[in-house]
């Protein structure tokens, strides 16, 4: 949804105090507040490179159960009641399988006024799932992750009773990142933005620290019926704190997976036998705040740039740095798989079963260019003892987890020997026709009747000569 900002929608007095000014981003055109009267551009990716790497702004070094304790502590310092995180699968929603934000929780039936919330302020660390930047998990550092925790603090204004607005949910935010965590203030840019979700909207600002956004402060002021925006009566204070990006921002290691992950990636690497070169990952990493994969020719021209600055070719650098990756995808799938398997998901071929057998199956096929897909039920333990302290239904839900996921993993062995014998019968048939393309149709039949999913074809029939779109 394109709606323009007006002018005077931030002019708060938290900014005018502190001598925030309103610019606009030379490269991507977006209004921003700053101190820095010299600020050019956003400070956002991809605008901007990470310039935390090795590096932090903050004077502190947190992991992520220790970000998570210290924002928590903050908002409830600061009059807010800490609630327990919900489950991640959305049962009381229509529109959605899993919970993607904080806000998640409360749509539609508090932002609506049917229910109240459970306490007004509160703040939560609410485990999420998003499924739309799959490809961008691994490539882009830690930037994007099918599993997070989002560290909402809320605040549900009614027409007679309102609990606080524009001025103080800025002024939280920006006393947490400086005062908490010392982040110099002339280093934070607020970037205007106008966002969508879960049948809501408004406008917002995102937080940028060092090329990366931390936090996207909303301001709920519409309800969405019929793609229109009509201005409800509640006017929802909806944040989302990463905890994950900021826990990387405290650290400056050469990934978020190395900051969230620690001991769990070093099992990986080390059932992998992957010695990872920390400089170059460092030199790649930095460069990552403005990679973005949409598709394969972004990746090239994102390993292009990396392989200019660290004078590698970059077919050679890609050698190196997918296996990485695909450690890292493996860190952030095999969580999300005992996260959602532990609140009663079955991988399958519908809803958020289908979303579980997607996982497993993208899991997989990591683990075996790894070559340690014998280490699949391994690394998915390790992910329930690492949790499971914090999240204890992962611990009591362990033994299910595991024949779940072993069944499903036997499953898809079967799957694949069966699929490859049959693409490669219709691969055969379409070249004897001279026809070199693999039809959209027989991707979808083949999904529909074998249950193969269209990357797996892909990979079969490609090296059967055939291009698959
Ligand atoms: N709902 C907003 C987001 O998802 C802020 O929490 O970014």
């Amino acid at each position: 949804m394109n709606v323009k900002i007006r002018e005077d929608e931030f002019l708060i007095p938290f900014f005018k105090e502190n001598e925030f000014i309103r610019k606009q981003c030379k490269i991507c055109g977006s209004y921003f507040w700053t101190q820095n009267p010299e600020a050019e551009i956003c400070g956002d990716s991809p605008c901007q490179n990470y310039t935390f790497i090795n590096n932090p702004p903050t004077k502190k070094h947190l992991s992520l159960r220790e970000m998570r304790q210290l924002f928590l502590s903050f908002f409830e310092k600061n009059g807010h009641e800490v609630i327990k995180p919900y489950p991640i699968v959305a049962r009381w929603r229509e529109d959605v399988y899993f919970v993607g934000a904080s806000i998640f929780n409360f749509q539609p039936y508090v932002t609506d006024g049917v229910i109240p919330p459970p306490a007004n302020p509160l703040v939560v660390s609410q485990p999420c799932l998003r499924f739309n930047d799959l490809d961008n998990v691994g490539p882009t550092a830690g930037r994007h992750l099918v599993i997070f925790e989002m560290g909402g603090a809320h605040a549900f204004n009614y027409p007679n009773k309102k609990v606080y607005w524009k001025d103080e949910t800025i002024r939280f935010h920006h006393e947490f990142l400086t005062k908490e965590l010392g982040v110099n203030s002339s280093a934070v840019t607020y970037k205007e933005h106008f966002w969508v979700g879960g049948g809501n909207a408004g406008p917002d600002v995102e937080a940028c620290v060092a090329g990366l956004e931390i936090s996207t402060l909303v301001f709920m002021v519409y309800k969405i019926i019929n793609e229109n925006l009509i201005e409800s009566p509640i006017k929802t204070v909806d944040t989302g704190y990463g905890i994950e990006r900021w826990t990387w921002l405290s650290q400056g290691t050469v990934s978020g997976f190395h900051a969230i992950y620690d001991s769990i990636l070093n099992k990986i690497f080390e059932y992998a036998g992957l010695k990872p070169d920390e400089k170059l990952l460092a030199e790649s990493s930095k460069l990552s705040g403005e990679m973005n994969i949409e598709s394969l020719k972004d990746k090239i021209e994102a390993r292009k740039k990396v392989a200019e600055k660290t004078g590698l070719n970059w077919v050679e650098l890609d050698k190196i740095l997918t296996p990485i990756e695909a450690a890292y995808a493996i860190a952030d799938h095999t969580k999300a798989l005992a996260f959602i398997i532990s609140e009663g998901v079955v991988p399958s071929n519908v809803e958020e079963g289908y979303l579980a057998r997607l996982l497993v199956r993208r899991t997989y096929r990591m683990l075996k260019l790894l070559g340690i897909e014998d280490k699949f039920l391994d690394i998915i333990d390790l992910q329930i003892s690492y949790w499971g302290n914090d999240f204890p239904n992962l611990k009591l839900m362990r033994n299910e987890i595991l024949e779940i996921l072993e069944a499903e993993k036997e499953k898809y062995e079967k799957t694949v020997e069966k699929g490859v014998e049959t693409v490669k019968k219709l691969s055969a048939n379409l070249k004897a026709k001279k026809i070199f393309e693999f039809p959209i149709e027989y991707l979808i039949e083949l999904y529909d009747s074998h249950g193969l999913i269209p990357e797996i074809v892909k990979e079969i029939a490609e090296k059967e000569g055939l291009q698959v779109l």
